[in-house]
C-alpha cells in the first residue's frame, strides 16, 4: 500500500528476524478441557480416530488423497507432491480441474433446487436472496459469458472490490470457470489501497458495485472505483473497464458518475448473454485460482497467490472435518469475503461441499445485537462461524440476547486472532447454548486453511488455546537458533510447519524471492536442498505448546498490529502519515482493547516551524483513511514534541507502545534523549485520562508483546 520509509531496509529477511518471544517463559494458568458434547460426536464427519492414522506424518503426502477424493478431476494426478523446486511446491502435479465446475456444476444432478447461497441483506424489511445451485450455475454461467466476451482469458487477473453480495460469488466462481485469476480487495480498502492492488497483479478490468448498506446507511462505493483507477494509473497500470454491479439492479444507487467509456452496468451486459452456457476451462492443479492480498512488514502489500487443485483440495477438506459440513447443514460464516476467511470458508470450501452458505451485507448489530441471533432461528442456521472481535463486541452490547432466540448450533468457530477463555466461555455457554463444539482454527492468509485445530468430535476444547495441529500437518515451535522446544516447556518460541501442505500458496505474486525469504529462509537447513524436511514454514506467529500437544498463539512477531484480526502492517500506517507535508517522523503502536483485540496509536513529530495542531491531526487521519481504509484509523494521533530514540536514530517503539498501554516503559538509558519520555507520558497518558481511557490490567503475554514492541527491527 505505501512504500518503506525512514531508510528502513526492504529487506525482507528483517520480517523473519530476532524474536524475543523465544526467550520468556510463559506462565499461564492452564485452562480446564471442555467434552464435545455427545450429541455432536454421534454425527461428526470426523469421529474415528483412525482419521489420525490416515494422517500421521509416514503416510504423508499421500494422506492428502482423501482431500482431493472430493473434488471432481478432469484428469487425476501422477504426483500427490512435487518438490523439484524448493520451495515452491506443486501438489497434485498432472492433475486438471475446475473450481466453478466443483463448487457449481457437480451439484446440479442431485441437488439443483437446493439453495447454494441464502444472502440476508442488512435492512432488515429487505427480503432474502434465495439463489439455488440451478440459479446459481445460470448467474455464472451468464456472468462468465460477459467476462469472456470483454477478451479476458485463463491466467489474467481482475480486480474486484465488491461488498458482501451474492454478486461478489458469482464474479469469483465465473472468473474461475475461465481460469481467470481474481484478486478481491475488502470493499472497506479504499480506492487508493485498492488502486495499489490492481497495480500490483497487473489488472486492466476492475469490478465493483455501486452502493451497499453498512449500519444502516447505504454507502457510495462507485467513488472508490474511480480513486482506484487514478491510483493504479499512477503506478502505471491503465484499467481498461469498470463493470459495475447495481446492489439494485436497473436503477443506480451511486452519485458517482459513470465514465463514459470505461464504465458498465453489469446488469445491462447481462441482457445480452442470457442463457449462456460457458464450458468450464480445465485448468492445470497448479494454476493460480486468486490472489489475496495482505500486509508484511515493508510497506507492499503481498498478493498472495492460491492454487486451483491444492487449496480447493484442502479448503473441501477442512471444511468437512472441522466445520463438519454435512450436505443438509445451513453454515453461515459472518466473517467478510474479502478476507482469505470469507474465500476459504464462505465460498470455496461450502460451494465444493454442496452445502447451503450464508452471506450477510451487513454489521452483525445492525440494528441491533439481536440481529445475528434473529438470522440464525430464521434460516436454522446449525453452524456459526466468526471472530473474537465480534464474539467480543455482541458480548458488550448484548450479553442475554442469545437466550431469546430460538436457535440451535452444533458447531461454531473461532478465527482471526487469540480468544480470551472468558469470552470462549460465554461464546460456548451463551451463543453456543452449551450444545455446540468451538473449533479455533489458527490459520494465515497464506495458508489457505486452518493449520492449527483439534478435531471438533475428537479433541476436547481448551479455552485460549486453537488445539494440536490439522489433520496432516506438522507444527513446532522453534527457539531463534532453529532448535526444537519441548513442548510442556512453558518456554514460547516461534510456530512452523515442517511440512507443506495443499493449501500453502505458492508465490508472492511477483516476487518470489519475498516469498522465500519471509517464510522460509529463517530456518532453511539447505538451499539447495529438494527435500521438503529442510524447508519449515515461518508463520511469523509466537506461541507455546503445552504438555497436551495443544497450541496457544501468542501473536505476532514481526511488525503487524492484528486489529479485530485484520493485520495491519506498521510500515504502511507510519509511511501514509509521512505523506503529510508538517509530518517528519510517525511511529504506530498497537494498544490492547477490550472489544477489538488491538487498536492502532500513531505518534506524529513535526517538521520544525510547524504547530501541533488538529488540522495535522486530521490531515494524518486522512491520509491513512485514503491510503488503507477506514478500518486502519488510528484511535489516537498523538503529536509530541520529539519521538524517545537510540544513539543511532531509531524510534523507540517499545517506550511509547508502553506509555501508551499505561505499562512500565523499562529501561531508557541507551536512548539519545531519555528526557522526551516523562514529557511524552505526561501529554499522552492525561490525555487519555480526560477522554476516560483508563489504564486496563494487561495479562503477562499482553504486557510482553508491548514491552517489546518494534525491537525485532
Ligand atoms: C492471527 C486470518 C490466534 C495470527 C485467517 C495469524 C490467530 C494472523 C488465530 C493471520 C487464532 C489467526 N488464534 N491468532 N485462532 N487465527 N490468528 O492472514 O497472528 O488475516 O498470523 O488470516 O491472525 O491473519 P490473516
Amino acid at each position: 500500500m505505501s512504500e518503506d520509509v525512514q531508510g528502513q531496509t526492504t529487506d525482507e529477511a528483517s520480517e523473519s528476524s530476532e524474536s524475543s518471544e523465544a526467550t520468556i517463559a510463559v506462565h499461564w494458568r492452564e485452562e480446564g478441557y471442555i467434552p464435545p458434547p455427545p450429541k455432536f460426536i454421534g454425527q461428526a464427519n470426523a469421529s474415528d480416530p483412525a482419521i489420525l492414522d490416515r494422517f500421521a506424518e509416514e503416510n504423508f503426502p499421500e494422506c492428502f488423497r482423501e482431500y482431493a477424493d472430493l473434488l471432481h478431476w478432469d484428469e487425476y494426478w501422477h504426483t500427490t507432491l512435487d518438490t523439484s523446486d524448493p520451495p515452491f511446491w506443486k501438489w497434485f502435479a498432472g492433475g486438471k480441474l475446475n473450481a466453478s465446475y466443483n463448487c457449481v456444476d457437480r451439484h446440479l444432478a442431485g441437488d439443483r433446487n437446493k439453495a447454494a447461497l441464502i444472502w440476508v441483506p442488512e435492512p432488515e424489511d429487505e427480503a432474502d436472496a434465495v439463489i439455488t445451485y440451478q440459479e446459481l450455475y445460470r448467474r455464472v454461467n451468464e456472468f462468465a459469458a460477459v467476462l469472456q466476451d470483454l477478451g479476458v482469458q485463463a491466467g489474467d487477473r481482475v480486480t474486484l472490490h465488491m461488498p458482501m453480495v451474492p454478486e461478489l460469488p458469482v464474479t469469483m466462481l465465473a472468473c474461475a470457470r475461465l481460469g481467470v485469476v481474481h484478486s478481491q480487495v475488502f470493499a472497506g480498502f479504499s480506492g487508493g489501497a485498492c488502486g495499489g492492488r490492481i497495480a500490483d497483479s497487473g489488472s486492466k478490468i476492475l469490478i465493483t458495485m455501486d452502493g451497499y448498506y453498512r449500519s444502516g446507511d447505504l454507502l457510495d462505493h462507485k467513488v472508490k472505483a474511480d480513486e482506484a483507477v487514478e491510483a493504479a494509473r499512477k503506478e502505471g497500470q491503465e484499467v481498461d473497464k469498470v463493470l459495475v454491479w447495481r446492489r439494485f439492479p436497473g436503477q443506480y444507487s451511486a452519485k458517482t458518475p459513470m465514465v463514459e467509456g470505461r464504465d458498465v452496468f453489469v446488469d445491462d451486459l447481462l441482457a445480452d448473454h442470457r442463457g449462456a452456457v460457458v464450458e468450464p476451462v480445465s485448468m492445470p492443479a497448479e494454476a493460480p485460482l486468486f490472489l489475496m492480498y495482505t500486509s508484511g512488514t515493508t510497506g507492499r502489500p503481498k498478493g498472495c497467490q492460491h492454487s486451483t487443485g491444492g487449496y480447493l483440495s484442502y479448503v473441501a477438506g477442512t471444511s468437512k472435518f472441522y466445520q463438519d459440513i454435512h450436505p443438509d447443514d445451513t453454515y453461515w460464516c459472518m466473517a467478510d469475503i474479502g478476507w482469505i476467511t470469507g474465500h476459504s470458508y464462505i465460498v470455496y470450501g461450502p460451494l465444493a461441499l454442496g452445502t447451503t452458505t450464508v452471506l450477510y451485507e451487513g454489521t452483525p448489530n445492525y440494528p441491533d445485537a439481536g440481529r445475528p441471533w434473529r438470522v440464525a432461528e430464521r434460516l436454522g442456521v446449525n453452524i456459526f462461524h466468526t471472530s473474537p472481535t465480534a464474539i467480543r463486541m455482541l458480548r458488550k452490547v448484548g450479553p442475554d440476547e442469545p437466550a431469546k432466540y430460538d436457535y440451535h448450533f452444533k458447531a461454531m468457530t473461532t478465527v482471526g486472532e487469540p480468544i480470551e477463555p472468558e469470552v470462549y466461555r460465554w461464546y460456548f455457554s451463551t451463543v453456543g447454548k452449551g450444545e455446540a463444539i468451538i473449533t479455533d482454527t489458527w490459520w494465515q492468509t497464506e495458508t489457505g486453511g486452518f493449520i492449527g485445530t483439534g478435531l471438533p468430535g475428537l479433541f476436547p476444547m481448551k479455552p485460549g488455546s486453537c488445539g494440536p495441529a490439522a489433520l496432516g500437518i506438522y507444527l513446532d515451535i522453534l527457539d531463534e537458533n532453529g532448535d526444537s522446544i519441548p513442548k510442556g516447556s512453558g518456554k514460547a518460541g516461534n510456530i512452523v510447519s515442517r511440512a507443506p501442505w495443499p493449501g500453502v500458496f505458492q508465490t508472492i505474486w511477483g516476487q518470489p524471492e519475498r516469498f522465500v525469504s519471509t517464510y522460509f529462509e529463517k530456518y532453511n537447513k539447505d538451499s539447495g536442498s529438494t527435500d521438503w524436511h529442510d524447508w519449515p514454514y515461518f508463520a511469523g506467529d509466537g506461541a507455546v505448546q503445552s504438555e497436551d500437544g495443544y497450541f496457544r498463539i501468542l501473536g505476532r512477531v514481526d511488525d503487524v498490529i492484528n486489529v479485530a484480526g485484520h493485520r495491519l502492517g506498521t510500515k504502511e500506517l507510519e509511511s501514509s502519515a509521512l505523506s503529510v507535508e508538517e509530518v517528519a517522523e510517525a511511529a504506530a503502536v498497537p494498544v490492547v482493547d477490550d472489544v477489538r483485540g488491538r487498536v492502532v496509536e500513531m505518534y506524529i513529530a513535526l517538521k520544525p516551524g510547524n504547530e501541533a495542531s488538529a488540522e495535522v491531526e486530521g490531515k494524518v487521519k486522512t491520509a491513512i483513511e485514503t491510503d488503507i481504509g477506514k478500518i486502519a484509523r488510528p484511535k489516537n494521533i498523538w503529536i509530541v514534541p520529539d519521538m524517545p530514540k537510540t544513539r543511532s536514530g531509531k524510534i523507540m517503539r517499545r517506550v511509547i507502545a508502553s506509555v501508551s498501554n499505561f505499562t512500565d516503559v523499562g529501561d531508557i538509558t541507551t536512548l539519545a534523549n531519555p528526557e522526551v519520555v516523562d514529557k511524552i507520558r505526561d501529554q499522552v497518558q492525561s490525555a487519555k485520562r480526560a477522554k476516560g481511557e483508563e489504564p486496563r490490567e494487561l495479562s503477562e503475554t499482553e504486557e510482553h508483546e508491548i514491552k517489546t514492541y518494534g525491537e525485532q527491527e
